[in-house]
């Protein structure tokens, strides 16, 4: 491929989507503060298409969980938001921070095979212990029709920073794909690869059809059979073994007395790692 076409931008996204309904419409935006700020102005108005996808080279305000920041020099990460203009059911804005995490991980896998990531309930990306993505979901319910509920799926994936491009409070949590693999990584193909595995999980799960869903997620997860600590959004420190994922979302955690207690928000601080 010329270096033309392997440019991160909208005509070369379309290009090499196969999707039929993620991408129908792509926005590439050189700089904007959020992609997911961006993308949930454009749900208030009526006529954004489902499966529309933003991507930015640059954000000046990128948002992460918990009213962090996702900081990224530019040009170096995937920055991007998939809108959904219509979810069936309240179930579903989880699943769909599930299927954003699991389409990274499992393009991450087809890609480099290598370099084996996991799933941090509920949906942060690592490699060896090291947070190479994470997914942030914001919805909005429509005023016209209070039922509907439409969503701002985010992911921001670490690329082609290297180690001094994160700042010394996350250096030791975060990593990039490059600093694995040593290689330039073409963002055009990874962003085609996770929209492309997202679509296929989206549409399955909208049908009600699971296809290994579950299995998949469980099975790249590091944090099933894990000690763990749960850092609850009252501020309150839970520790126990996590031993599964509900098809609800829940982390069911074993707590040190036995009792299994389901945690459906909060930040997990893995105890123990293990490869
Ligand atoms: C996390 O804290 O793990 C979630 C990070 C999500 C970052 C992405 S980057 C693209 C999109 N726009 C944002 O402002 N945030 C998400």
């Amino acid at each position: 491929m010329t270096k033309r076409l392997q440019h991160l931008n909208a005509d070369n996204i379309k290009r090499l989507l196969t999707t039929s309904v993620i991408g129908k419409e792509v926005i590439y935006l050189k700089e904007i503060d959020s992609t997911n700020t961006y993308g949930l102005k454009l749900l208030q108005g009526d006529i954004v298409p489902d499966g529309t996808v933003i991507i930015a080279n640059y954000q000046t305000s990128g948002k992460g969980r918990h009213g962090k920041y996702w900081e990224t020099p530019k040009g170096k990460g995937l920055l991007f938001t998939v809108l959904f203009t219509d979810l069936h059911t309240i179930k579903i804005p989880q699943l769909l921070a599930f299927s954003g995490a699991l389409s990274v991980a499992e393009s991450i896998l087809q890609l480099f095979p290598s370099h084996k990531p996991s799933i941090r309930w509920p949906n942060d990306i690592l490699i060896r212990g090291k947070k190479v993505g994470g997914v942030l979901v914001e919805t909005k319910k429509q005023s016209d029709s209070p039922g509907r509920l439409s969503a701002a799926l985010g992911i921001g994936v670490n690329v082609n920073q290297s180690r001094n491009d994160f700042s010394p409070e996350i250096a030791e949590q975060a990593a990039s794909l490059f600093m694995f693999t040593g290689k330039r990584v073409l963002r055009l193909e990874l962003l085609v690869s996770i929209l492309d595995n997202l679509e296929r999980i989206y549409l399955f799960l909208e049908k009600g059809k699971d296809t290994g869903f579950w299995r998949r997620l469980k099975k790249l997860s590091s944090t099933i059979g894990k000690g763990l600590k749960v850092h609850t959004s009252g501020h309150s420190v839970i520790e126990g073994t996590a031993v599964d994922i509900e098809p609800d979302g829940a982390l069911v955690v074993r707590l040190d007395n036995g009792e299994l207690r389901p945690f459906y928000s909060g930040e997990v601080e893995e105890v123990e790692w293990v490869e």
